[in-house]
C-alpha cells in the first residue's frame, strides 16, 4: 500500500514529533530541541533528543534515528500503514484510498520520469556534439557559462527523429515515450516522431530536481519560439515553476524568491548571482504556484518585463493572489524598464542595476491600489461614490478577514487624502511662462556644469513621474526652467500637457503614454537605477513626501547652477563692453547668487 507523497508531508506538518513522542517519553525542552530518556534503551541520563524544525527524533544511545512514523512502527510495532492510519486519524485527515490502480500508476511515473531523465542526458550530451555545435555557440553568445549550462541540463535535441532512435537502443518502450510526450504518437498514415526537434532544450526539474518536462527554444526566429511540453502524468504545469530545485537553497536561506517571465530571465539572473529566481511556465501564474512559493517566501517579488504584456501579466497575477492572501503573505512587484526584461537589463546595466530594480519593488497592495485610481475622475459626488463603491467591491476579494480589514482601511485612507488634495490642472500657465530659446543660448555651456545641470533635471523630471501627485506643488517652476536637452524639453512639455489633463494619473499610465508618444529612450534614462542612486526620492516607492524635499532641494542646486552661469556671463560681458550698465548686472547677479549660497541653496 503506498500513501501520496503530499499527503505524508501533511501529516508531518500538521504532527510536530515532540507531540507525537511526548505520549510515550518525557521530554524537556533545550533550547531548539527536546530531550528525554529513551524508549529504545534504558539510561539514567537523557541521550534522546526530537527536533521539531527538522521533523525527527535521534537517540544518541541506540542510534535510532526517524520521523512520526518511524517513532510509532519501532514503539508501538506498528506496520508502515498502520502508523499513517493512526497519524491521520491524530492529524484529522482522511486517508487517501490506494488502489491497485493507484499503486500501478505511482510505477508508471518512475518508469516515464526514467524515460524523461535519459532524454535529458541525450539533450545534453547532442549539444556538446558537432550536431550541437551551431545551438551551443547561440547559448554562448547570448552570454551563458559553462557552468551555467550544466547547472540548468541545458541541451539540444537534433533535427530527425534522434531521440526515437536513442529511446530504442536503450529499450525504453514507445509507448511510455508518447506518454511522456518525449515523442509524438504514430497517427493515420504518420509513423511516431520526436516532439522537439531543432530546438534548445530548457529541462523543466519538478521540486525534487528531477526532469518531467521541457522547453524547447528555437535557434533564433522562427514560431513557436518556445515549445513546451503538454500535461503528463509527471507535468502538471499549474503545480511547478521553473527553476525551483536550483533556487530553492539560496531562497529559504535569504527567504527572499523572484518570481522573473522566462527561462532565460531565471538563467541571467542566476548567473548574476541573483540565485532565487522562479518562472512560471508559459502560462499566467496559479494558484497553486502563489502557494508553493509561499513555502519558501512571505512575499515572492514578481519581476515582469515593464512592456504592456508583463505589466498585464502582473496584474493577473495581482487579482489571482488576491483571495489567497493571509496575514504577512503577499506578493512584491519590481517595475522593470519598459521592454526589458531580467536578461536584457542584466546585460546592459549589470547586476547591481538589477539588484536596485528589485530592492525597489513595491507591495501588491500599492499595485491594486494604483490600478483603482489610474486614469479616474473623482471631481463629482457620483464618481467619489463610484470610486469608494469599487474600492470596497476590491477589499472583499480577499478571503481573509483580517488581511480583508487592512486593505479596506487603508484604501480608504488613501481615497480620503485623494478628496482633500486633487492636483490642479494648470498647464496653460507652466507653459507660457518657459524662457524664451534666444535667453536660453546665451548661457555660457561648461561641459562640467551641463553634466550636472542635465541629472539634476533628470532627476526633476523623473521624480515628478513617478509621483505624478508633486505636480500641483512643481509645476510651475519645473515649466519654467531652461532645458538644455530638446529631448527632455519635449518630455517634460508632454508630461506636464498630459498630467493636467489627467491629475491622479499614476506613474505606470503615464509612463506608457509617454512611451506611446515615443519617449522610450529618454524614458528609459530616467526612469532608472542611474538617477536612482543619486536620488533615491525619485524611486517609484519613496514617499511623496520624501519626493516633494528631494525635488525642492534638487531644484534649489539647479537655480544655482544657472545662477552662477549667469554671473559668469555677466563677467564675461562687462570685460567686453565696460559699461555702467553691464557693470549693475554683475553686481546684482552676484548680490543674488551670494544670497543664495548663505541660504544654503548649494
Ligand atoms: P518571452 O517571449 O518574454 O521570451 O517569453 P524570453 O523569456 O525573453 O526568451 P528569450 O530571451 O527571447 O529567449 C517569456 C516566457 O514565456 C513562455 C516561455 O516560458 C518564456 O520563457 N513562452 C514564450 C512560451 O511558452 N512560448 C512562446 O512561444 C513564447
Ligand atoms: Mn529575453
Amino acid at each position: 500500500m503506498s500513501f501520496p507523497f503530499e499527503f505524508l508531508d501533511t501529516i508531518r506538518a500538521r504532527l510536530p514529533v515532540s507531540s507525537v513522542v511526548s505520549k510515550s517519553v518525557t521530554l524537556q525542552k533545550r533550547g531548539r530541541e527536546f530531550v528525554g530518556l529513551s524508549p529504545f534503551s534504558s539510561e539514567k541520563t537523557p541521550s534522546f533528543t526530537v527536533n521539531d524544525q527538522k521533523g525527527f527524533y535521534h537517540c544518541f544511545s541506540s542510534g535510532e534515528h526517524g520521523d512520526v512514523f518511524t517513532f510509532l512502527m519501532k514503539t508501538q510495532s506498528l506496520s508502515f500503514p498502520e502508523a499513517v492510519e493512526r497519524l491521520a486519524e491524530e492529524a484529522g485527515l482522511e486517508v487517501p484510498q490506494s488502489s491497485p490502480e493507484e499503486t500501478r500508476r505511482a510505477q508508471r511515473r518512475t518508469t516515464l520520469q526514467d524515460a524523461v531523465e535519459f532524454a535529458t542526458g541525450f539533450y545534453e550530451q547532442k549539444l556538446r556534439s558537432p550536431e550541437g555545435r551551431v545551438a551551443y555557440s547561440y547559448l554562448r553568445d547570448r552570454g551563458l557559462r559553462d557552468d551555467t549550462i550544466q547547472k540548468y541540463r541545458l541541451g539540444y535535441s537534433p533535427s530527425g527523429n534522434a531521440l526515437k532512435a536513442a529511446l530504442s537502443r536503450e529499450n525504453i518502450p514507445e509507448d511510455v515515450a508518447t506518454e511522456a510526450r518525449l515523442i509524438n504518437p504514430a497517427q493515420e498514415g504518420r509513423l511516431s516522431f520526436d516532439f522537439f526537434r531543432d530546438r534548445v532544450m530548457f529541462p523543466i526539474l519538478d521540486v525534487r530536481g528531477r526532469p518531467v518536462a521541457f522547453g524547447g527554444r528555437v535557434l533564433g526566429e522562427g514560431e513557436p519560439k518556445y515549445l513546451n511540453s503538454p500535461e503528463t502524468p509527471l507535468f502538471h504545469k499549474g503545480h511547478i515553476v521553473y527553476g525551483f530545485s536550483q533556487a530553492r537553497p539560496s531562497a529559504s536561506d535569504k527567504a527572499e524568491i523572484i518570481i522573473a517571465e522566462g527561462y532565460m530571465d531565471v538563467i541571467a539572473l542566476a548567473q548574476a548571482g541573483i540565485t532565487n529566481a522562479v518562472a512560471p511556465l508559459g502560462t499566467a501564474l496559479t494558484e497553486n504556484q502563489i502557494a508553493l512559493l509561499w513555502r519558501i517566501a512571505q512575499e515572492p517579488i514578481l519581476c515582469f518585463d515593464g512592456d504592456a504584456a508583463g505589466r498585464k501579466a502582473a496584474l493577473r497575477a495581482a487579482d489571482r493572489c488576491l483571495p489567497m492572501l493571509e496575514p504577512g503573505r503577499s506578493l512584491r512587484f519590481a517595475m522593470l524598464p519598459a521592454g526589458q526584461d531580467p536578461d536584457d537589463l542584466i546585460k546592459a546595466q549589470g547586476s547591481d542595476a538589477m539588484r536596485l530594480v528589485l530592492d525597489e519593488a513595491i507591495p501588491l497592495s500599492e499595485v491594486i491600489w494604483r490600478r483603482l485610481i489610474e486614469g479616474r475622475r473623482i471631481d463629482t459626488p457620483e464618481r467619489r461614490a463610484a470610486l469608494e463603491k469599487e474600492a470596497d467591491e476590491l477589499s472583499r476579494l480577499v478571503s481573509d478577514r483580517t488581511v480583508q480589514n487592512h486593505y479596506r482601511r487603508l484604501i480608504r485612507e488613501r481615497i480620503f487624502e485623494l478628496f482633500r488634495s486633487p492636483a490642479k490642472p494648470a498647464l496653460s500657465r507652466a507653459r507660457s511662462s518657459v524662457r524664451p530659446a534666444s535667453q536660453r543660448e546665451r548661457r555660457p555651456q561648461s561641459a562640467r556644469q551641463i553634466d550636472g545641470t542635465d541629472v539634476r533635471q533628470r532627476i526633476l523630471l523623473a521624480t515628478l513621474l513617478t509621483h505624478p501627485g508633486l505636480l500641483g506643488h512643481v509645476e510651475e517652476r519645473l515649466g519654467a526652467m531652461p532645458f538644455d536637452d530638446s529631448r527632455l524639453d519635449s518630455l517634460r512639455q508632454s508630461a506636464l500637457m498630459h498630467l493636467s489633463r489627467s491629475p491622479n494619473l499614476y506613474f505606470e499610465a503615464l509612463e506608457a503614454h509617454l512611451v506611446e508618444l515615443g519617449f522610450a529612450e529618454e524614458l528609459k534614462k530616467l526612469i532608472s537605477p542611474e538617477v536612482y542612486i543619486h536620488a533615491g526620492f525619485a524611486r517609484p516607492k519613496a514617499t511623496l513626501e520624501d519626493a516633494t524635499t528631494g525635488w525642492d532641494h534638487t531644484f534649489s542646486l539647479c537655480k544655482r547652477d544657472e545662477l552662477e552661469a549667469d554671473v559668469r556671463q555677466a563677467a564675461d560681458d562687462l570685460i567686453n563692453d565696460p559699461s555702467d550698465s553691464a557693470f549693475a548686472v554683475f553686481r546684482s547677479l552676484r548680490t543674488e547668487g551670494q544670497a543664495s549660497d548663505e541660504n544654503g541653496g548649494l
